[in-house]
């Protein structure tokens, strides 16, 4: 059976005070919006349709080829947006799943239990309910004595009695496509000038056609972002969530409450997470590992066995049993293979250090190759940019680069060649060669066998 999901991102989210238009706020590192469209992608089978207006622009760019949109200009209430649908979708799909933008929590467990019950609805709507304490400005579903669902009433318009009501309209709903598309055009329009999806429930009953509801267990999943409290509730409750799985998954978060971590991470099993750790965008990070307390890394790939304290990684990837902090900073292509140690106050960009290298204090690398079991000396600067261009520094295998060496790039160090303390390279170095001073000279040759110095 064809199910189309039509998402409602039209609104201009006044509440918000932003220049952002509301479904692009974040929430746990992606845009309110792409929660919603994957839970909604999840319980269809074709491709979404996302109903845009305010900030069309910009969202159209970031939605890109993820779903179909089509624009509702003016925005006249939630009916008349999914209205905007129809010509996209007339005859071509048999359910469409109608959700809104502004709530990143749905599950989409839920979203397709709501698929279930209207394939089994013998009537054209099934709705998504909730039982809630505060009622938040949610719509009131109105049932009869035999507990038929009967309207649904916006808290604009509801009686006292009405506004006593507990149960609410989360806003989700899915139709039977054909029903839909003709009921859309008999909305009357309200009080405030808009036309209300939520009206398509009194025209059902009207016409004596049975209207189900599905009522959701968990208030935390129908949380709609008006305000910038909502926002922050909203991302209080899914960080929760997050954590949640991640140590149900054999992770250990040490203060779950303190541990901030995107939706899109992964994380790998008895791997300990301390306090005030961020963990953004396309992080993966291996088994075993210790990580912060104090770190972010962000899209960086960590491996097994690793330890970071009090770390920064930007688009970084981390071999297994590498040891980082504390105070390190690892920028866009720095790749530390296997072994690694990096110590306080290093700096590492666009560079790769080979397995088993050590730069324990005060470095900086960039645009720099370096093989294995290099010692990089405290203080050791790559001078690779000498005002327009970024230049190479190659370090061969086994070299010892003595503390305070300056490498003025583009420069090459063979294998196991030594720099004194404080040299100032300016010429390649041969392999085996000892240089020292400023600018850094050869002094003689070392043996590897008999030269231990
Ligand atoms: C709506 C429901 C209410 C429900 C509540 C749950 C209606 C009439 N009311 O009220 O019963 O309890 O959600 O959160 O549907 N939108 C458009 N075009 C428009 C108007 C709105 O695309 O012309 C979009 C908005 O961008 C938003 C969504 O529809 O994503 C809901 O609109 P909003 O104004 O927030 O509705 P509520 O007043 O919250
Ligand atoms: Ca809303």
């Amino acid at each position: 059976m064809k199910i189309t999901a039509v998402l409602l991102a039209a609104g201009q989210g006044t509440r918000m005070k932003s220049d952002l238009p509301k479904v692009l706020h974040p929430v746990c590192g992606a845009p309110m919006i792409a929660h919603a469209l994957a839970a909604a992608k999840a319980a269809s089978t074709e491709l979404p349709v996302v109903v845009i207006g305010h900030g069309a622009g910009a969202l159209r760019e970031f939605l890109d080829e993820t779903a179909r949109c089509v624009i509702q200009e003016p925005q006249k209430g939630t009916g008349h947006a999914v209205q905007q649908a129809e010509q996209a979708l007339r005859g071509k799909t048999e359910l469409v799943l109608v959700t809104y933008a502004d709530m990143p929590l749905l599950r989409p467990e839920t979203l397709s239990t709501l698929v279930e019950t209207q394939k089994k609805n013998p009537g054209p709507i099934s709705i998504l309910t909730v039982i809630a304490s505060d009622p938040r400005g949610f719509g009131r579903v109105i049932r009869d004595p035999d507990g038929g669902v009967q309207a649904i009433v916006e808290e604009t318009a509801a009686t006292e009695e009405q506004l006593l009501i507990n149960e609410l309209n989360v806003g989700a709903y899915c139709f039977s496509a054909e029903w839909l598309w003709a009921a859309l055009r008999k909305i009357k329009v309200s009080k405030k000038g808009e036309y209300y999806l939520t009206d398509t429930v009194g025209l059902a009953v009207q016409a004596g056609l049975p209207v189900r509801a599905l009522v959701c267990d968990d208030p935390l999943e129908t949380i709609g972002i008006n305000t910038r409290t909502d926002l922050a509730d909203a991302e209080a409750a899914m960080r929760q969530r997050i954590n949640q799985v991640h140590m149900l998954a054999g992770v250990t978060l040490v203060d779950p409450a303190t541990t901030y971590i995107d939706a899109t991470v992964k994380i790998g099993r008895d791997t300990r997470i301390w306090p005030n750790t961020y963990l953004r965008g396309e992080t993966a990070i291996g088994k075993n590992c210790i990580i912060g307390p104090n770190t972010i890394a962000e899209n960086t790939t960590v491996g097994d066995d690793c330890e970071i304290l009090a770390a920064v990684l930007e688009g970084a990837v981390v071999e297994d049993r590498v040891c980082i902090g504390p105070f390190a900073r690892l920028r866009k292509g720095a790749h530390l293979c296997s072994g690694v140690h990096m110590g306080n106050f290093g700096e590492v960009k666009d560079s790769t250090l080979g397995p088993g290298t050590k730069m324990g204090h005060f470095s900086y690398l960039g645009n720099a190759t370096i093989g294995e079991n290099v010692n990089i000396g405290a203080g050791t600067i790559t001078c690779n940019y000498d005002g327009v261009h970024k230049n190479p520094t190659e370090i061969g295998d086994g070299a010892f680069i003595g503390s305070d060496t300056m490498l003025v790039a583009p420069v090459k160090i063979g294998a196991r060649a030594k720099t004194g303390a404080g040299a100032v390279v300016t010429k390649d170095v041969e392999a085996d060669t000892l240089v020292v001073g400023v600018p850094a000279r050869p002094i003689k040759k070392i043996d590897p066998k008999k030269d231990k110095e």
